[in-house]
């Protein structure tokens, strides 16, 4: 009976302590991913919540009725005025991207726990943001850089009462990001801060399979030109594809009976050329990524927008060279295809490239850190903040499922933002406050600035 009594004493100590602790440690104790992915299941708003921050769904409307939704967040046990800071979403994504990582690799969440108020776009026809099919075939990434972008950060503004916000993007975000503030100017001083990762905009070789893949869409549009496109319109092909040959399943299996030639392929599939040791991508993580859903259903159309951007050669709207008015098949409503001047962007910069790029040469890097020299703010001993990461095989999609992302650059670029908004307002001294971050793994990279 004692010996029962004791044995209940010693569980209710346990869980008691065990409650304690969570309490104090609920935010990024890191603690080890749910194997059936329940969390993730049950929604990115229950995973969040499930570390302790406060998360709502917010919606918002383009100037051409499109519903994009919000992803938001913040801690609720930070008082005071908090930043907010938008991200802006890859290709083939949507807010959720953000989010597969675990926390402490996540800069979303980071900032969230930090007092940032944090919020994540979804473009339209993404998952959050599904559109009518009549819609759907009329978008181009334009609508995503000119109407999702902007109504995005005026709602953002609006709701949170500053007259500017921070952005963080990665990949087509970039493109997309640079696009509006070349395009708009007026977005410029909407903008505290624009940290942007492998950003996608000057792409004049792209590599491996995306090579192919969106060359045999440059093809297939100049062959069939709407036919083509209209396929798009009524199917789910690539969504079908790749849930049908279960790729991540395939991966696992792979790992499980031929340990090391898993990596080897998935360094592949990024560029690294069949290499061994690769230490930061976590294929774990990105087969909890395909498991949810991704990529998202809605992406053929978007592909083929994006492999005409990317074979343009230059940082433009669209390709001339093999359509004779791409406008037309892309039902632009722009008056006119000249490339983005990226010149007219005022806003300040941040940018992290990586070393093993499948989307950009290093001179397609060199030339888009160049054409944004003048916005590049200064970091330590004065070099400028443009990065290229040093772990060895840093891939493109590295910045959201890397194993070592907080090291690498997420507490790095936390404490940039820091230093940036309180040169801006010292009252954020007093409310941010400084983490730990390591700074060898970035390494800064020159330019040169174009006029
Ligand atoms: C696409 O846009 C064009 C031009 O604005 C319009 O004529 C057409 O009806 C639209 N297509 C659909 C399916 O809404
Ligand atoms: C600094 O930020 C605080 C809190 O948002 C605000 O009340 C104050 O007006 C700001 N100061 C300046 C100079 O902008």
């Amino acid at each position: 009976m004692s010996c029962c009594s004791i044995e209940i004493s010693f569980l209710c100590l346990l869980a008691l302590q065990s409650a304690i602790g969570f309490r104090q440690n609920a935010v990024f104790d890191d603690r080890p991913w749910d194997e059936d992915y329940s969390l993730w299941k049950q929604g990115t708003d229950v995973f969040i919540r499930s570390y302790g921050l406060a998360f709502d769904w917010e919606y918002t409307m383009t100037e051409d009725d499109c519903t994009l939704a919000l992803h938001h967040l913040w801690n609720p046990r930070i008082k005071g005025p908090k930043i907010p800071v938008l991200f802006v979403h890859a290709l083939i994504a949507d807010g959720d991207t953000w989010f597969v990582s675990k926390p402490s690799n996540s800069l979303a969440m980071v900032m969230a726990k930090n007092g940032y108020d944090v919020w994540a776009l979804n473009y339209r026809a993404t998952s959050y943001s599904p559109i009518e099919k009549h819609q759907y075939v009329n978008t181009t990434i334009d609508d995503n850089a000119l109407k999702d972008l902007p109504a995005s950060i005026d709602y953002v503004l609006q709701r949170t009462g500053y007259p500017s916000l921070n952005l963080v993007s990665m990949s087509k975000g970039g493109f997309v990001s640079l696009a509006l503030l070349s395009t708009r100017p007026e977005y410029n001083a909407k903008v505290r801060l624009h940290y942007t990762m492998v950003p996608v905009t000057a792409v004049t070789q792209p590599r491996g399979w995306i090579k192919y893949f969106l060359e045999f869409h440059r093809f297939m549009v100049g062959k069939l030109g709407d036919i083509y496109m209209s396929l798009f319109d009524s199917n789910t092909l690539y969504f079908d594809f790749l849930h049908f040959w279960e790729f991540p399943l395939f991966l696992q299996r792979l790992a499980d009976t031929l340990p090391g030639l898993e990596q080897r392929i998935v360094n592949w599939l990024w560029d690294a050329r069949f290499r061994r040791g690769h230490i930061n991508m976590d294929r774990e993580i990105i087969s909890k990524a395909v498991k949810r859903g991704f990529p998202t259903k809605w992406f053929g159309r978007e592909m083929i927008q994006f492999s005409q951007n990317t074979f343009s050669g230059l940082y433009r709207r669209y390709s001339p060279s093999w359509l004779a008015d791409p406008r037309s098949v892309y039902r632009s409503t722009l008056p006119d295809s000249r490339p983005f001047d990226l010149s007219r962007i005022k806003a300040p910069h941040i940018m992290l490239q990586a070393n093993t790029e499948i989307f950009s040469t290093p001179a397609d890097n060199e030339r888009i850190r160049n054409e944004l020299c003048h916005t590049f703010i200064s970091g330590p001993r004065a070099s400028k903040y443009a990065f290229e990461v040093s772990v060895p095989n840093f891939q493109h999609v590295d910045p959201l499922v890397g194993r070592q992302n907080a090291e690498i650059y997420v507490n790095a670029i936390y404490m940039t933002f820091r230093d940036h908004d309180i040169s801006l307002n010292k009252t954020f001294a007093k409310i941010l406050p400084r983490i730990e971050a390591e700074w060898k793994y970035l390494v800064p990279q020159p330019c040169v600035p174009i006029r």
